[in-house]
């Protein structure tokens, strides 16, 4: 979590730093601050987000070549100005930016106040700073050995850009477990959290790896291990355009994703599947496809919506390869000590490819042996890079804090692996394996008309704005779509929601309902299909408000339901990718309704790169 901007070159800094704080602002926006070197250091922070930030720099002198910035998601210390970033040392010549957890900072705090330093705020970055600067004041010499110094004796995660007042021709950075973008222009270099505050300058970046540390300057760039060796940068070229990084019309990012999705969901599929002559290209699975066809069992890792569209693929994984799939939390995953054998798969599914749970919990399983493969849609992110291979969801910059077009992207992508390597293994009879390609080719279309729906979901969405509470039930493959309703209903709307089994839901939950609670059932026709009408049922009988989901042309949850959502008939194995959208969309227009900030729902960031 957190955003971090820096630049130097011949441009105004401020503006620069700025507009890429605003990009970055999905990360975090607690607080946001700069420092700007120009004839000494000045530093401006600010609680709240970075418009606050900048209503209060209004017509102050901000001209500078160089400078950082940081928008701010709060782990050590409430969000407030004094813990805002950037933090600025004793000496009062060092500013610094962060990103991460400094996990031994209480000791580091402890030594550095038993020499008399006093610190201001509550967060592990002054700590990091003054340690740097403590090194730097007693051993002279250069600041990047004082870094380096201060870096070995550091636990945990970070990335850090340090600006130094009597050096206001240098940049230096170093990167830990959180990630770090450099763009290479003219006479200039740029330096963010991701990519989309340097695409409009230039399209040539370095990513940074672990344990290496940047002395940039306007027109240099030198990369360096701990050890003080030098390393030759590989510079990567940018496939991305700005308009995918702007709102295009839409009154929020979040629409404006939801309703990209039967473009990138196309774009997912375009050049793997050919439908018609019955293939799947995925070099990634190709590579493994030995590994994959013979493994005893599949362990798939990731968090939140990724993690839902981890237990969808247990379900077709299973279905048609009959592998074992286990679905696990990184977090849980990473620290009970879990069983990982040599040669065992495992697919890790993260939209920023930044997630430090799941990062860490691959790291670990590839130091036992296993094969990662990644299911990522942030091109060149520590999990892409991580894994021995695995497929891009190709979803594009996804901006809203709330996963949508990310997490249909990633059900076409494991959808795509399951069939590949059911047919290749031979438990996917060809017909039903040709069924489905048509299925899946099909998608695009399905989800693009069950968007025209959204006038219907949004009066829906009306109707219900003020509920409390809400439960979204579902059975089989469509059991995850309902948690991952019930957890967009809470990201966006703040109500409080539930998803289910919906035949679970006799064993508890039930108690709940009463004429008030909005449940939504994800109805639509599969072999589950009687047994989920009798779920309805039972709801109904307590006078629940029912919502249902259903397939076009099946009528038999009509005399049920309160409110009809209806979506295009689709084989239920490729069903969820399309029952999503209604999901997304009553999150999306509740949130509206409420007067939520739904692109940047509270207390959440987009990137969680701390464990
Ligand atoms: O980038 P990742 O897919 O690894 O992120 C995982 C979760 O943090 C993410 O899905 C989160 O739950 C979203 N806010 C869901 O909308």
């Amino acid at each position: 979590m957190c955003g971090i901007v820096a630049y130097i070159g011949h441009r105004e800094a401020y503006p620069v730093i700025l507009k890429g704080l605003k990009r970055l602002e999905y990360r975090g926006y607690d607080s946001s601050g700069v420092a700007l070197i120009n004839n000494g250091l000045r530093v401006f922070k600010k609680q709240g987000k970075v418009a606050e930030l900048e209503e209060t720099l209004v017509g102050k002198d901000l001209h500078a070549n160089i400078g950082i910035g940081h928008t701010r998601w709060a782990t050590h210390g409430e969000p407030c100005d004094r813990n805002a970033h950037p933090h600025v040392s004793r000496s009062g010549k060092l500013a610094m930016i962060h990103n991460g957890i400094i996990e031994n900072y209480m000791q580091l705090k402890q030594d550095l106040v038993k020499k008399g330093y006093e610190f201001t705020s509550d967060t592990d970055t002054e700590v990091l700073l003054n340690f740097i600067d403590d090194i730097h004041s007693n051993n002279g010499g250069e600041l990047e050995e004082a870094i380096r110094i201060a870096l070995k004796r550091v636990v945990g995660a970070y990335v850090i850009v340090v600006i130094d007042e009597d050096h206001p021709d240098t940049l230096i950075a170093a990167r830990k477990g959180s990630p770090l973008v450099i763009g290479i222009g003219k006479g200039e270099h740029f330096l963010a959290s991701d990519a989309s505050p340097i695409i409009e300058y230039t399209k040539e970046v370095v990513y940074v790896n672990d344990y290496e540390l940047a002395i940039i300057k306007s027109d240099e760039l030198i990369l360096k291990n701990l050890g003080n060796e030098k390393i030759t940068p590989f510079i990567t070229k940018l496939d991305m355009e700005l308009a995918a990084i702007e709102k295009g019309g839409y009154d929020h990012f979040m629409l404006k994703e939801i309703f990209e999705q039967p473009n990138t969901i196309f774009d997912c599929l375009r050049g793997r599947l050919d439908a018609a002559n019955g293939s799947i290209t995925m070099s990634g699975i190709q590579q493994y496809a030995e590994q994959l066809t013979t493994a005893s069992r599949i362990i798939i890792i990731a968090c939140g919506t990724s993690w839902h569209a981890g237990l969808i693929a247990e379900y077709i994984f299973e279905e048609v390869t009959r592998i074992p799939v286990e679905v696990e939390y990184a977090s849980e995953f990473r620290y009970r000590n879990p069983i990982v054998n040599k040669g065992d798969v495992i697919i890790a599914i993260s939209q920023s490819g930044e997630t430090a749970d799941t990062l860490v919990a691959i790291e670990s399983a590839k130091e036992k042996g296993a094969i990662i493969l990644g299911v990522v849609n942030v091109v060149g992110s520590s999990i892409a890079r991580t894994s021995h291979a695995g497929a891009y969801t190709h979803a594009g910059p996804e901006i809203g804090v709330a996963s949508t077009k990310a997490f249909t992207a990633q059900l076409a992508v494991l959808t795509m692996m399951a069939l590949k390597i059911g047919y290749l293994k031979g438990t996917l009879p060809e017909k039903r394996y040709m069924h489905l390609l048509t299925e899946l080719n099909d998608v695009p279309e399905k989800v693009g008309a069950a968007l025209l729906n959204k006038e219907n979901i949004e009066r829906i969405a009306l109707k219900y704005k003020d509920a409390t509470d809400a439960l979204f039930l579902g059975r089989g493959y469509n059991f995850p779509v309902a948690l991952e309703g019930a957890l967009k209903l809470k990201e966006i709307s703040y109500i409080h929601a539930e998803g289910y089994p919906a035949a679970e839901m006799k064993h508890g939950p039930i108690a709940l309902v009463d004429n008030k609670l909005p449940v939504f059932f994800v109805a639509t026709k599969d072999s589950f299909h009687e047994k989920v009408l009798s779920n309805m049922q039972e709801i109904k009988a307590r006078k629940g408000k029912i919502i249902a989901i259903v397939s076009e042309g099946d009528d038999a949850a009509n005399s049920l339901a309160d409110d009809l959502i209806v979506v295009p008939y689709a084989d239920e194995l490729i069903a969820p990718i399309i029952n999503a959208i209604p999901m997304q969309l009553i999150a999306y227009y509740i949130g509206v309704a409420k007067g939520y900030d739904v692109d940047k729902p509270r207390n959440l960031a987009k990137s969680v790169t701390v464990e």
